[in-house]
């Protein structure tokens, strides 16, 4: 599919934009491992986690969809999976095979997981080895990418410094280590989301916190069936919110969305820019804190985004970008070289990008340089290179466009956001 951008005069609206992909693939994966039912609220049916949902029926999990798309998951219990019988698919989603290698390399059977083109190019090696010293049995093609084979065996703990700030690679290792021999011990070099940590509590499993150390004591008999409200998703809402900022006269409301301080760096730079973003009605769902946004038009300036707050906005970062180009003066993007291994390698993505675009930007390995303000250009092409965040980062620069943009691939929207088009033509006004 391709997609050509269209300019828009303003946002106005009251938007509900789709769960949080993160929480979602999680609220699968725990629910399937709990004694009795879950009820999933708000689950978001994108792609990616579609592909979770998908291992888990292949692995014997009943998992059914009402009319109203909540999910109510009947838990097999730790100790419940079966083998599937064929390649559990992971399509485009670093999470779902990342956190299930993790589980599956405790289970008592064998398993392949493969993925898209994209999938099969990302680093599996931050988990493989870790995993390894638990004593689990993985090959991968050239010890590094998909597909894997995991035959699973009995772990024993860790007591591992993660190299990155890595929920994925995180996650993967508290899963395994439910399973372990003994107590699993994880120190982080900086805070990436804690989804996990906060789910595996809220399902009663022993895991204590501190500053960037988490323990998780011995393996634990039952996790018990939860009822889980999804709350919206801040990385689809950072699109809007920019959209909302950099365009005149805008104004949107977005309900319900997450603002985990694990998750939410976007929010913080915004406010560093000068954003004029006032998040109202905070409360907690499922454990996670979640607020009402309303943001409107504003005159931006540029700002330093490095160290900490990295972890906390790294998949805003191709929108940040754009925010940047509006901005008045310079915007210093460092520490971030986890982006050349994301879905795509979205510094370079980026920089080609802004450079059509007309901005003044400056590649870094872990990073970039923007100066602006600058008057963003059209009339060319770009592909999303099976990437979804780079194919909505496009549609929403284009909404300051003349000139359309024709963004080739863009069904990689579908991956986290499959109702980014129609929201936006919704809130729009041309
Ligand atoms: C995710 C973690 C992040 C993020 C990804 C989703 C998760 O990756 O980029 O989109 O759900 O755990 P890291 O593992 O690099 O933190």
């Amino acid at each position: 599919m391709n997609l050509k951008t269209r300019k828009c005069h303003k946002l106005k609206g009251d938007l509900t934009i789709p769960g949080d992909k993160s929480i979602s693939h999680r609220a699968i994966i725990f629910a399937s491992l709990a004694k009795g039912y879950s009820n999933l609220i708000g689950l978001l049916e994108s792609e990616d986690c579609l592909k979770t949902l998908n291992a888990f029926r292949l692995m014997g999990v009943p998992i059914e969809r009402n009319s109203k798309g909540n999910y109510t998951i009947k838990g097999v219990g730790l100790k419940g999976l079966k083998e599937a019988d064929r390649v559990i698919d992971c399509g485009n989603s670093g999470t779902s095979m990342r956190l299930l290698t993790g589980l599956l390399a405790a289970q008592d059977f064998y398993t392949v997981l493969s993925g898209d083109t994209s999938l099969r190019k990302r680093p599996m090696d931050r988990i493989i080895k870790p995993l390894r010293e638990m004593k689990a049995k993985i090959w991968a093609r050239r010890d590094n990418y998909a597909p894997l084979s995991i035959k699973g065996s009995q772990l024993s703990a860790i007591n591992y410094t993660l190299p990155v700030a890595s929920a994925q690679v995180k996650s993967a290792l508290l899963l395994a280590g439910l399973y372990a021999d003994g107590k699993t011990i994880l120190r982080e070099p900086g805070l990436s989301r804690d989804h996990t940590e906060r789910m595996l509590q809220g399902f009663g499993v022993n895991l204590k916190k501190s500053g960037l150390s988490i323990e998780l004591d011995l393996q634990k008999d039952r996790l018990e069936g939860q009822e889980i409200v999804i709350p919206a998703d801040i990385s689809s809402a950072a699109f809007f919110i920019t959209a909302a900022l950099i365009i005149d006269d805008s104004e949107l409301l977005l309900r319900n969305v997450g603002i985990n301080p694990s998750r939410s760096g976007f929010l913080k730079v915004v406010k560093d820019m000068g954003g004029d973003c006032q998040l109202i009605n905070k409360r907690v769902v499922s454990g996670e804190p979640v607020a009402d946004i309303i943001v409107k038009s504003s005159k931006l300036t540029g700002a330093n985004i490095s160290g900490d707050l990295i972890p906390t906005l790294i998949d805003e970062l191709p929108i940040i970008a754009i925010l940047a180009s509006r901005a008045e003066g310079r915007t210093v993007i460092k520490d971030a070289a986890e982006l050349r291994v994301k879905e795509s390698d979205r510094i370079t993505n980026m920089i080609s990008i802004l450079s059509n675009m007309g901005v003044n930007v400056q590649e870094l390995t872990d990073g970039m340089i923007i100066n602006g303000p600058v008057e963003l250009k059209g009339g060319f092409e770009v592909d999303s290179s099976g990437d979804h965040r780079i194919a909505m980062t496009v549609a929403i620069a284009g909404l300051l466009i003349d000139e359309p943009i024709l963004i080739n691939n863009s069904d990689s929207i579908k991956t986290s956001f499959p109702e980014f088009i129609d929201l936006l033509n919704k809130c729009s006004i041309t």
